[in-house]
């Protein structure tokens, strides 16, 4: 996602912020920018859509020789187009003020009409830009206030998250630096001090860093630095060593992208659903859907298509929506669907899932109903992405880039835009508020619950151990959870290529039954819902043929320890929403397996993380 970079110090800043922000281009975004200070007491700033080479292309000779302060961002859209404009540092209306911010201020357009009718002009379509011009705001009706202490008072006012760094052209020998909900440590140099969202961008000039924590500023000058919450209260921390090399830097410290990101789904969740529930009507506001809101409500089906993990966040979509959203819905492979000579329906909406927004089935699906003049949608997590741009409508994940091929993070996402889309569609037909509040609370508690599970990684190592010497794999689900058990099995062979089979447990009399013996484990998903009771019929028929079993259950039932001893618990959430919770072990029991394996996991054999050809 996006990427900060501040450098103060005795060195020019430019080359040093530009060699910080090659470092996270692993992050992945759609545009580049600085700012730097000069002689001039003047701040230079130049920006670029697409590369930071894009933006070296603009680099002139003197821009080098300037000042010793400046900022350097790689923006990932989230309010606003991917153009020059939207690209950061951002300034305010004199070009004194600019800023890089990481992070989604929430209630900007609040203060965007506010600042507007004040006479500010605004140059960006951007959240960003709004908190410049606020912090300007605040030094105009008080010319005598530091800017630290405006940027204080707008950081109180406004509601969201940030990762933010900023330069003063009036003040070029200090930069200011503030973090809540997005990471930002400072690099403590030698007569220099280095700003990152990621350590990543510092290691090579210094080990030693000052992690921010949430609510705080720093206020940095090339010889020191000071730390205060935003009540001013003045915060003493020491730096630590950071022991990582550059590759483990942008894994943040983990040993691959795949666990970075199984350990990133609980602020993923939050980062999907952020903004987006409105929480006493029991409505849900989709800011990419609002134009469609009409069309939808008058919508007589839902044709949904995806490929791989994408694929099955919108199998798990069609239980929701048929349930939920009271409308019929279609779940289609994309690759068999561009084939298929689909019959489209009048009121019929396409909807297509996407991490990557490129995968070239999903594409060709999308042209198909385009073709035929039916609504379309997409859920993609790339901004920006081909079918974000060629669908009428869609919703964004704002997951930040999904680095490891084998998707984990982005499958959780969607299955919750799902649930969103869910509710709201319940809401325009049949559903009462009651029934919404209780769906979008217990969806907003999720992040929490999927910690719980996290925490339960060296269990399911150990699992994945002792069940080493397996090659073959059943998994079972019934209900919401079939999905998921074709998700696990998914990711237990693209990154273990042992072989994995994914069932709806009701099949398993029609054929997979054959395969059980004490040498063919099955993996259960059998969570205390509806189907609970068919599921233990299922697993006692596995146990009768001396089936391995290993269970995904509810916490507190004890009762299953009777049928198997390897359970993995899960918290007790709505039944819709269990496939959230599920997965997550699966995707831990498939990493740990792969890894024991001695298998690359972010890069499996033969995969592709963006399959852009058919
Ligand atoms: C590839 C990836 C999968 C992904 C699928 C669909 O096969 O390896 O992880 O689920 O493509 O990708 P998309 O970007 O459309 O979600």
């Amino acid at each position: 996602m996006c990427g900060i970079v501040g450098y103060i110090g005795k060195q020019k800043a430019l080359p040093v912020l530009i060699d910080g922000i090659k470092s996270l281009e692993y992050r992945g975004y759609d545009s580049a920018g600085f700012a730097v200070s000069t002689a001039g007491g003047v701040v230079k700033s130049k920006k670029a859509v697409g590369r930071v080479s894009n933006l070296e292309l603009k680099i002139e000779e003197k821009d080098i020789r300037h000042g010793n302060a400046g900022i350097c961002h790689t923006r990932w859209a989230t309010h606003g187009g991917v153009t020059e404009e939207n690209a950061h540092p951002h300034s305010d209306c004199k070009g004194e003020l600019w800023l890089c911010h990481n992070g989604i201020i929430e209630n900007y357009k609040d203060f965007k009409s506010d600042l507007a009718r004040r006479g500010h002009t605004f140059k960006s379509e951007t959240d960003s830009e709004v908190l410049a011009h606020l912090i300007e705001e605040f030094k105009t009706q008080d010319p005598a206030l530091a800017t630290e202490e405006a940027v204080r008072l707008a950081l109180l006012s406004v509601r969201g998250t940030y990762g933010l760094a900023l330069l003063d052209s009036k003040n070029p020998g200090t930069l200011i630096a503030a973090r809540n909900f997005s990471p930002l440590l400072i690099g403590v140099g030698d007569g220099e001090y280095i700003i990152a969202s990621d350590a990543s961008a510092v290691l090579k000039h210094t080990k030693n860093v000052v992690y921010l924590d949430d609510g705080e500023m720093a206020v940095l000058t090339p010889k020191s630095h000071k730390i205060f919450d935003l009540k001013r209260n003045t915060i003493n921390r020491k730096s630590e060593e950071l022991t990582w090399d550059i590759e483990e830097a942008q894994k943040g410290g983990n040993p691959h992208f795949m666990l970075k990101e199984i350990l990133e789904e609980p602020e993923a969740i939050e980062n999907s659903i952020r903004g987006r529930i409105v929480a006493k009507e029991g409505l849900i506001k989709l800011g990419g859907i609002l134009a469609v809101e009409e069309k939808l409500r008058n919508a007589k089906r839902i044709l949904i298509a995806g490929c791989g993990t994408a694929y099955l966040a919108g199998k798990v979509g069609e239980y929701m929506l048929e349930e939920y959203g009271g409308i019929p819905v279609k779940i289609e492979l994309a690759s068999e669907f561009r084939y298929r000579k689909p019959i489209f329906r009048e009121g019929d909406v396409m909807l297509v899932v996407s991490q990557s927004g490129e995968t070239a089935d999903t594409l060709a699906a999308l042209a198909e109903a385009k073709q035929k003049g039916v609504l379309s949608l997409g859920i993609v997590n790339v901004v920006g992405s081909t079918i974000a741009r060629q669908t009428d409508a869609g919703v964004y994940q704002h997951v930040g880039p999904e680095i490891g091929v084998a998707s984990t993070k982005a499958f959780t996402s969607q299955v919750a835009i799902l649930a969103l889309l869910s509710v709201m569609l319940g809401r325009q037909r049949d559903m009462s508020v009651v029934m919404a509040r209780r769906i979008t609370e217990e969806l907003s508690r999720i992040p929490e619950l999927m910690k719980k599970i996290i925490k339960q990684s060296e269990a399911i190592k150990k699992l994945a151990k002792k069940y080493q010497p397996y090659r073959d794999f059943l998994f079972l689900g019934r209900k919401y959870n079939y999905p998921v058990a074709l998700e696990g099995a998914l990711k237990l062979k693209e990154i273990s290529y042992v072989h994995a089979e994914g069932f709806s447990a009701g099949e398993m009399k029609h054929g997979p039954i054959a395969m059980i013996d004490k040498s063919f484990p099955s993996i259960c998903i059998a969570p205390s819902d509806s189907v609970y009771e068919k599921m233990v019929s299922n697993m006692e028929e596995i146990k009768a043929r001396s089936g391995p079993i290993i269970v995904i259950a509810t916490e507190g039932n004890k009762k299953i320890e009777e049928i198997t001893k390897d359970v993995i618990y899960i918290p007790k959430t709505l039944e819709m929403l269990t496939p959230l919770l599920a997965v997550v072990p699966l995707q831990l029991f498939a990493y740990h397996f792969g890894v024991l394996r001695g298998l690359d996991v972010d890069k499996p054999r033969n995969l592709a993380k963006s399959v852009t050809v058919e």
